[in-house]
């Protein structure tokens, strides 16, 4: 049906495992990333105000990791709606998830690599679901003009 589905996740597979990004570094980087953010005086009161089970909290975080980095099953969450129903997050509040989120990648570092990737995908999503919140929140998306004659 689809031929190329299996070489591809092949490639991510074998992209991660020489970069080292396992169960084991899911993990760690979960554990480690929640954990500040539990601490932080920004996120964490949004954080302990919707979550009440922080071990399924946690497995479904490394479960969304590991398809993103790994590939594969594992996840079958919607991040978008339950982002867009957390009113008043904006940028501010993604720039200080990303901040820690970096700063962790940094910390537990064993391969500049996995840091760089795990990274720049953090970035995209994040990208992405800042965008359903100002389409959710405006309406629409600021519309790029042309140079057509109006
Ligand atoms: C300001 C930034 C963010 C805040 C305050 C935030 C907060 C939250 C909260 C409170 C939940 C639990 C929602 C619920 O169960 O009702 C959640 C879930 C989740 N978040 Fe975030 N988040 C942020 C950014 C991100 C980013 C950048 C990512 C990915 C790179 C992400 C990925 C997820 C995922 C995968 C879930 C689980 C959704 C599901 O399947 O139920 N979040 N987030």
């Amino acid at each position: 049906m689809h031929p190329h589905t299996n070489a591809a996740r092949q490639a991510k597979l074998d992209r991660a495992d020489a970069l080292g990004i396992d169960k084991q570094f899911i993990s760690t980087l979960v554990e480690t990333f929640y954990a500040r953010i539990r601490d932080d005086a920004m996120l964490g009161p949004i954080f302990a105000e919707r979550i009440t089970d922080w071990p399924s909290h946690l497995a479904r975080m490394k479960a969304f990791w590991s398809a993103v980095l790994r590939g594969g099953g594992g996840y079958t969450g919607t991040p978008m709606p339950k982002h867009i129903a957390i009113p008043n997050i904006g940028d501010a509040e993604f720039s200080r998830w990303l901040a820690l989120f970096d700063q962790t990648l940094r910390d537990i570092e064993q391969d500049p690599g996995a840091t760089a990737l795990t990274s720049r995908q953090a970035h995209v999503i994040a990208e992405s679901l800042l965008t359903g919140i100002r389409i959710h929140r405006d309406g629409v998306l600021p519309v790029q003009r042309g140079g057509s004659a109006e």
